[in-house]
């Protein structure tokens, strides 16, 4: 069979998900899941080390020796402090867009120097911090640069600066993640009347202004799109230097944004394919006269995560098997309110983590949670689940499990990384403590707990 040279290898994809059984099984034996923890998120640590040197050698491939290159890993998809940390030990920095963001890069010790701060509405004094710090940062629009023009003539900063474009190129197949929309609210709109002009101009008044930012993503924008908004960034720079008459913008942030295959094994697109469409398209991006930023989230990640879920129950409903199990909107919350945009495969295992295999038939796997729509997956072909098996939800690792919602107050699940013990096994380290109830309470108000029902006399007082 050809290779389709966007994927990854079938061999890779083959010993990933041999890592990730292999894992399960594990997980099983040392007890993380089981009937007292009947919710888990493993995250397969050799895959990250792996993505992480997939994505170096993509762009290294592409740019002309010695241009310098940060990769800053988008915190929003996996915002974990070791999942940072090991990022971080692979040469890969972080990518903030709110404080907490940047509070957990800082706790994973990545240096101010391989951060990047991007949100949409930065206050003065999270600008200050970053500024004060030496975290780059990406305006957002006209105020937020008149913010950041008295911030900088008030104190003295080693920050690089730029401005966020949007291109405008248009939407991919999934609205809510589509950041070049003509009406997205990120960045400068590129072509909104006179916004290139003012753009030049701003550039030309601000000699510290020196990078360019536009992410074109993210999961279900297709290659050719992301191309064509870095494009346009670049073609802008290019604009802006020659107006100015020297090479004053001279790195190019070109976001994130690669989607990621759920419905299949293989890694498809890979960064090294759209490092390669890059240089086709945009051939002077790499040619040595722009350092590069990037900033993946979910092409890092999602691959390397699985959501592990105990079966409860088994019950059957109109002629539908379902499976009653403990991960639903909690841990796959875009799933559960947007299952056609985002379906999750489902792995089933059996009580003691072995891979269950035999004829199919079609069942819901369904969450804790309490409304009908709370489904990880809607009349699939899957082995019989029985309660005590585990229902594996692939490829959960971004935007997913580490992303908790507290519907049903239901606890945040513990979260293991797991890489080979050197000796045949599996080793595992928590990278997330499980949420107990007393944790729950405490988030809700616990220490408050009279608050309301005094609080009419204490303010007549
Ligand atoms: C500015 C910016 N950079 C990077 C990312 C990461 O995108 P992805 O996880 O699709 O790579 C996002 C996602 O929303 C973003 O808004």
């Amino acid at each position: 069979m050809q290779h389709d040279t966007r994927a990854g290898t079938d061999a890779e994809a083959r010993e990933r998900a041999a890592r990730r059984d292999r894992a399960v099984r594990g997980a099983v034996e040392r007890g993380l899941i089981g009937p007292g923890s009947p919710v888990v998120g493993l995250l397969d640590v050799t895959g990250v080390r792996e993505a992480a040197a997939g994505l170096r050698a993509a762009f290294e491939a592409v740019v002309a020796p010695g241009t310098p290159v940060l990769h800053a890993f988008a915190v929003k998809a996996t915002p974990l402090v070791p999942v940072l940390r090991l990022l971080h030990e692979e040469g890969v920095g972080a990518e903030v867009a709110s404080p907490g963001e940047l509070a957990l890069a800082r706790a994973a010790g990545v240096p101010a120097d391989r951060t990047v701060l991007d949100s949409p509405a930065k206050t003065p004094a999270e600008l200050r911090e970053a500024l004060a710090l030496g975290v780059a940062v990406n305006a957002d629009n006209p105020q937020e640069l008149d913010r950041l023009d008295g911030l900088v003539r008030s104190a003295a900063t080693r920050s690089p600066l730029g401005v966020r474009v949007n291109p405008q190129v248009g939407a991919g197949a999934i609205g809510a993640t589509s950041t070049a929309t003509r009406t997205s609210k990120f960045g400068v709109a590129l072509r909104d009347p006179g916004a290139r002009e003012w753009l030049v101009r701003a550039y030309a008044a601000r000699p510290w202004l020196t990078r360019l930012h536009a992410h074109t993503g993210s999961q279900g924008v297709p290659l050719p799109l992301m191309a064509r908004g870095v494009a346009e960034a670049y073609a802008l720079a290019e604009e802006i230097n020659a107006r100015i008459g020297r090479p004053q913008v001279d790195t190019l942030d070109i976001g994130g944004g690669l989607p990621v295959d759920f419905a299949a094994e293989p890694t498809a697109p890979t960064h090294a394919a759209y490092a390669r469409l890059l240089a086709r398209e945009v051939p002077g991006l790499f040619d040595g006269r722009y350092g590069l930023v990037t900033e993946f989230g979910r092409s890092l990640l999602a691959e390397q995560g699985t959501l592990v879920a105990r079966v409860e129950y088994t019950k059957s409903a109109g002629g539908r098997r379902i499976a009653v199990t403990h991960a639903g909107v909690q841990v796959a919350a875009r799933t559960v309110y947007v299952p056609d945009a985002w379906p999750l495969r489902i792995a089933a295992y059996d009580a003691e983590g072995r891979p269950k295999r035999g004829p199919c038939v079609v069942q819901d796997v369904a969450g804790p949670a309490c409304f009908s729509g709370d489904l990880l997956a809607e009349g699939r072909d899957l082995p019989p689940l029985e309660p005590g098996d585990l229902a594996a939800a692939l490829d959960t690792g971004a935007y997913g499990f580490a992303q908790h919602y507290a519907y049903n107050s239901l606890a945040r699940p513990g979260i293991y990384g797991f890489a080979p013990d050197g000796s045949g096994g599996v080793a595992f380290a928590t990278v997330r403590e499980p949420q107990n109830p007393a944790e729950i309470v405490a988030e809700s108000g616990g220490a408050h707990a009279s608050a309301l029902t005094t609080l009419r006399a204490s303010a007549s007082r």
